[in-house]
């Protein structure tokens, strides 16, 4: 069976790899894109995932991996426990017992079955187990099919600050089986929205207009509204990673609504919010920013404001958060650089700017007027 048709590329020399957008492509197409991606590859593959996603999906890639002449004693399953929480240097180590025990090759091949977290996890034993072996992401949640499955960051979390550990690490291909969508809770689907939604508010003004008139197909799930929405997410992620790969410059872009997203998810311990939640009220917050600062209109702001709370995403910060968390938080934010706290507010439709020149003035006035 050959490979069907790739969506896209993201271009990276010698790293470049295929996306593949489609519903089905679980049951059906795994082992033909695997045995494309990676000619040379060993017999050996080892699939990570976790019982929730396990539960669904482990049976028809397995079936079809053994349908196209992979042995059943060359497939091996590590099954983290479902949450952020294990996305530890713990369970890590787990997974490298389990990689030692069955003695797999360097010639292996991983395989990330789930959403971020799972793949976060996959990312970096595939990025370390043997200084490096390819793997293979088959993301399973809007968020990881638009956004962690692509583009090489992989990372587990330390007790003091989520993903400190981690490494750059591209796919050998990105494997998204709409399909997986139908079992996923509405609120993840709606999570995964706020970065859809990122897209369209910096990168494409047109994609953003799709969005206005599509959100109720897409909250329907309807397959082809959400494979437009997944591929022309995945075509703006991959153009700015082929452009900034480790995040030099542009690709921060991509962390519109991050700044405020972060300093509500630590607000709340990481537990109440989701990040998409978080990420989508701190888009309001940075087009209200932007609109302060002159960058764009209230009409602007108002648009993105309304297309986020047509997703059923929250618009407004905790009630309790006080002024003071807000600025403690944000300075702690990964993204201060030299001292200084950037933000990434829209600039236009369809387009975003990175800023350091916010004062704190500037952000006490707009912390006071939530
Ligand atoms: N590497 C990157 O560039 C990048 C980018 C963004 C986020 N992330 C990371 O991604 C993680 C968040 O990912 P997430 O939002 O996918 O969360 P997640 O992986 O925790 O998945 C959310 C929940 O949905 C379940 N699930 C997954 N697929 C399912 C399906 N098809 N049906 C039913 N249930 C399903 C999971 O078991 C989990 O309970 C964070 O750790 C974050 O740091 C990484
Ligand atoms: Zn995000």
């Amino acid at each position: 069976m050959n490979a069907p048709t790739q969506s896209l590329n993201v271009s990276l020399g010698a790293r470049s790899y295929p996306i593949y957008v489609g519903s089905g492509l679980l049951n059906t197409s795994v082992a033909a894109i695997l045995k494309q991606a990676l000619p040379n590859a060993g017999e050996q593959i080892v699939i990570i995932s976790n019982a929730t996603v396990a539960e669904h999906y482990l049976k028809p890639l397995t079936d079809n991996l053994q349908s196209q002449g992979v042995s059943r004693n060359n497939i091996y399953h590590a099954l983290m426990p479902d949450g952020e929480s294990y996305k530890s240097l713990a369970i890590y180590g787990e997974i490298m017992d389990l990689l030692v025990k069955h003695r797999l090759n360097r010639d292996c091949t991983i395989i990330a079955l789930g959403g971020g977290v799972v793949g976060d996890m996959a990312g970096f034993v595939a990025a370390t187990w043997q200084r490096g072996v390819p793997f293979i992401q088959i993301p399973t949640t809007l968020l990881a099919q638009v956004d962690s499955s692509v583009g090489g960051k992989t990372a587990v979390n330390h007790p003091g600050g989520k993903n400190l550990i981690g490494a750059f690490h591209q796919p050998s291909a990105v494997v998204i089986d709409i399909n997986t969508l139908r079992s996923l809770p509405v609120r993840e689907l709606k999570a995964g929205l706020a970065e859809v939604i990122k897209y369209g508010v910096m990168a494409d003004s047109n994609f953003f207009a799709w969005l206005e008139l599509n959100m109720v197909r897409l909250l329907d799930r309807q397959p082809e509204a959400l494979a437009h929405a997944i591929t022309r997410s995945c075509e703006i992620k991959a153009d700015i990673v082929a452009a900034d790969e480790h995040e030099n410059g542009i690709r921060a872009l991509l962390n519109l609504g991050h700044t405020f997203g972060h300093a509500i998810e630590a607000a709340t311990n990481y537990k109440t919010w989701l990040h998409g939640e978080a990420v989508a009220v701190g888009m309001v917050m940075a087009a209200r920013l932007a609109v302060q600062q002159g960058y764009i209109e209230t009409t602007h702001a108002k648009r993105i404001e309304k297309l986020i709370a047509s997703a059923g995403l929250p618009i407004r910060p905790p009630k309790d958060m006080t002024k003071k968390t807000w600025l403690d938080l944000m300075a702690r934010d990964k993204k201060v650089k030299q001292g200084k706290l950037r933000f990434i507010l829209p600039t236009g439709p369809g387009r975003a700017n990175i800023f350091s020149n916010i004062s704190s003035e500037a952000l006490t006035r707009l912390i006071d007027a939530l």
